[in-house]
């Protein structure tokens, strides 16, 4: 890397300091997953009609682009995944595929995803506080997190005692051992 390349990497990213590689390792997974999550959105926002489903989904859909923007102030472009296409198109697959059969399988998807998602955030969590010169991408990990709570919250909630009948129960499922998988890849690629 030139001089100029190192200087300009040091000022942009954060403030010069340098991640170790299991640290960007997972902020490549972090970003990943905020452009998915932003797809997802967008995904539900093409196909549903319903006012309460899009309602939710445009406020999520902004969160979601605030955290993209804050993991992208941590990370560097040459380290994002290289299977972002992939992403996108999963993103915006669980969100479409759900909403074409209406609001129950929207608000169940979103629970699952979120739930995946705080629990990803929170094996940062763990890691960065043995790290105290990261405390800065620690507050930044645990801002993401407490929205995504909220985000599985609020859907647990726009669900309500609807239930969530076997083959939904099936879509989640694959949901969630899909996002699990995509964590894993996107640790390498
Ligand atoms: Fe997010
Ligand atoms: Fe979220």
């Amino acid at each position: 890397m030139s001089i100029h390349k190192q200087l300009m990497s040091s000022l942009e990213y954060p403030i010069g300091k340098k991640l170790s590689a299991n640290v960007l390792a997972d902020l490549r997974t972090d970003h990943a997953g905020e452009v998915g999550a932003v797809y997802i959105y967008k995904g539900v926002l093409l196909v549903s009609r319903d006012r309460g489903v899009r309602d939710f989904a445009e406020r999520h859909f902004e969160t979601e682009q605030s955290h993209l923007l804050r993991i992208k102030e941590w990370l560097p472009p040459d380290h994002y995944s290289r299977l972002l296409p992939l992403w996108k198109l999963a993103g915006f697959l669980t969100g479409a595929l759900p909403a074409l059969f209406g609001p129950k399988a929207v608000y169940a998807t979103i629970e699952t995803v979120e739930t995946f998602v705080d629990q990803h955030y929170e094996e940062q969590v763990q890691a960065l506080q043995t790290q105290p010169e990261l405390v800065e991408l620690l507050q930044t990990v645990l801002d993401c997190q407490a929205d995504e709570i909220h985000h599985r919250d609020e859907a647990a909630d726009a669900r309500g005692t609807l239930k969530v009948g076997f083959l939904l129960r099936l879509w989640c499922a694959v949901v969630a051992f899909g996002s699990r998988n995509a964590v894993s890849i996107c640790r390498y690629i």
